[in-house]
C-alpha cells in the first residue's frame, strides 16, 4: 500500500497519522473541509469521490461530534469499494458494542465487518489525554471540572493511537479485522490526573465534580456540541464514574512494539513551554545555525542562535508554503517550530552569504543558500533565503523571512 486518505486529517489523531505515514516515506493525504491537503466533506459525497482517487488505504473518523452517521459512512465506503481501496482503518470507540443504540458506532463497526471488498481494522481507545489539552475538558484557572467521581480511566495518548493506526495502514495484512482496545498504561482517577498535571508544571491544578446534566447542558450551551450529541457526553462520563472505565491494555505494546504514553509524559510535551536547553534536537539545522552566526557576527551577543533572539522576538515568514505559520512570536515559540525541522530535512551545508547592513536602522539582510537531503526520501535538497533581520540590545527581535517555495515543493512533493 502507497497511498493514504487521512480522513480527520486536520484532527488530533489524524494529523499525526497523516505525518508518521509521511515521515515513512509514504504519499499520505489529508481530508477535512478545513485547511487539509483534499477538501473533503462527510455531507458532500462529490468532494468523498475525488478525495479517493488512487487510494489505497484509509484512515476513517467518523462526521464528529454527531450520533447518526452510518448511513453516510456506509455510502463512503461503497465509494471507498469503488475506487478500489484494499484498507480501512476505523477510528471507533472504548467498547463501541455497548454504545447506546441512539449512537452509530456499532453500526460503522458492522458495516466494516460486513464488507469483503477490503480488509479492516478497528481501533477502540479509551479518553484521549489530549481531551485536557484543547476544549474537550479543559483545565479553567487551574480546575478540571466533569462529571467522574472517583472512576478511573486509562487515558491514552493520541499519538499512540496514530502509531497503532500507521501500523495498521502499512501493513494491512497483518491487522485484517483486529480490533484493538487503545489505552494509557494505568487507570486513573481525575484527582490523580489534576495531581500529575500539578507535578510537571508546578501550578496548582485540582479536580472539581460536578451534576452530569448541569455538565452536559454547560457543553452544549457552549455550542461545542450539538444537543442530541449530550447521550454520548452521558455515556462516557457515566461510565468512567460508575467504575466501568477503560482499563489498560497491552494492545499499543502488541501492535507499535513501545509501550504507551504515560500521563505525565504527555503533560511535560504539552503543558511545559519547549526547552530550548536540548540543542540536540536541533542538530537538522547546524548549518544555518552556522551561517547566520557568520553573518550576525559582532552585532549581537555570542552564544547560540536561540541566545540570541529576544524573548519576544517576532518571526515573519513572508513567502513561505502551505502548512507554515505567517507569523510565530517568541524565542521558545520558534524553537518549538524549528524542533520538527529535522522530520523533513537534515543540512550538511550553508553559503554563498552576502550581509548587508542598514546601521541606522540596525537591520541586517542577510542573502544564504542552504544544503541537505529530504529525509524521506534522500533527496538532495537546496535553498536560498533572505532574512531581514532587525537587531536591538544585541538580540534579535524581529525576523522576517523569504525563501524559495519551489524548492520545498521540488524536494517533499507539490501541494494537491
Ligand atoms: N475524545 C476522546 O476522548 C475520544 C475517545 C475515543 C474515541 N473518540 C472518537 O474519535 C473520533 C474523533 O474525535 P476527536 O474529538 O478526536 O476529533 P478530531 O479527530 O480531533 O477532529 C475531527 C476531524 O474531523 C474533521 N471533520 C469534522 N466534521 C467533518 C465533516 N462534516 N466532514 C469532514 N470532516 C470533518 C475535522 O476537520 P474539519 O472540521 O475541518 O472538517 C477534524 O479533522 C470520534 O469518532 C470520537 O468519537 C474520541
Amino acid at each position: 500500500m502507497t497511498n493514504f486518505l487521512v480522513l480527520g486529517g486536520t484532527g488530533r489523531t489524524g494529523s499525526l497519522v497523516a505525518k508518521n505515514l509521511r515521515d515513512r516515506g509514504l504519499a499520505a493525504r489529508t481530508a477535512a473541509r478545513h485547511d487539509a491537503d483534499v477538501v473533503f466533506d462527510w455531507d458532500d459525497p462529490d468532494t468523498q469521490r475525488s478525495a479517493l482517487t488512487g487510494v489505497d488505504g484509509v484512515y476513517l473518523v467518523a462526521p464528529v461530534p454527531r450520533v447518526r452517521y452510518a448511513a453516510q459512512v456506509s455510502a463512503f465506503l461503497d465509494l471507498a469499494e469503488a475506487a478500489g481501496v484494499r484498507h480501512v482503518t476505523y477510528l471507533s470507540t472504548y467498547r463501541a458494542e455497548q454504545a447506546p443504540a441512539t449512537t452509530d458506532f456499532r453500526a460503522v463497526e458492522r458495516d466494516l465487518a460486513a464488507r469483503t471488498a477490503f480488509t479492516h481494522t478497528i481501533l477502540q481507545p479509551g479518553w484521549v489525554m489530549q481531551n485536557f489539552a484543547d476544549q474537550h475538558v479543559p483545565i479553567i484557572d487551574g480546575v478540571i471540572t466533569v462529571p467522574g467521581g472517583t472512576g478511573a480511566e486509562a487515558f491514552v495518548d493520541a499519538a499512540d493511537i496514530a502509531a497503532v493506526a500507521v501500523e495498521t495502514l502499512v501493513h494491512p495484512e497483518d491487522h485484517a479485522a483486529a480490533r484493538y482496545t487503545l489505552t494509557g498504561p494505568e487507570a486513573l482517577t481525575f484527582a490523580q490526573v489534576a495531581a500529575i498535571i500539578s507535578e510537571v508544571t508546578g501550578s496548582p491544578v485540582r479536580y472539581q465534580d460536578i451534576d452530569r446534566a448541569a455538565w452536559i447542558g454547560a457543553v452544549v450551551a457552549t455550542g461545542f456540541v450539538p444537543a442530541d450529541y449530550g447521550v454520548v457526553l452521558d455515556w462516557q462520563t457515566s461510565t468512567v464514574e460508575s467504575g466501568n472505565g477503560s482499563r489498560p491494555t497491552d494492545d499499543v505494546y502488541k501492535v507499535t512494539g513501545r509501550q504507551p504514553t504515560d500521563l505525565a509524559a504527555f503533560a511535560r510535551r504539552a503543558f511545559r513551554a519547549p526547552q530550548i536547553s536540548d540543542l540536540g534536537d536541533f542538530v537538522a539545522l547546524e548549518p544555518f545555525f552556522r551561517i547566520v552566526e557568520q553573518g550576525l557576527a559582532g552585532l549581537v551577543d555570542e552564544g547560540h542562535y536561540f541566545d540570541q533572539l529576544a524573548d519576544d522576538a517576532v518571526f515573519e515568514y513572508v513567502i513561505s508554503v502551505p502548512g507554515y505559520p505567517r507569523q510565530v512570536v517568541g524565542r521558545e515559540a520558534v524553537a518549538g517550530l524549528y524542533r520538527g525541522y529535522g522530520a523533513n530535512f537534515v543540512l550538511h551545508s550553508a553559503d554563498e552569504l552576502a550581509v548587508h547592513h542598514d546601521r541606522e536602522k540596525s537591520v541586517v539582510v542577510l542573502e544564504y543558500a542552504v544544503h541537505g537531503r529530504v529525509v524521506a526520501t534522500g533527496n538532495a535538497y537546496t535553498n536560498r533565503f533572505v532574512s531581514v533581520v532587525t537587531i536591538k540590545d544585541r538580540k534579535v527581535t524581529h525576523w522576517r523571512d523569504y525563501l524559495d517555495p519551489v524548492a520545498v515543493f521540488d524536494a517533499l512533493g507539490w501541494p494537491v
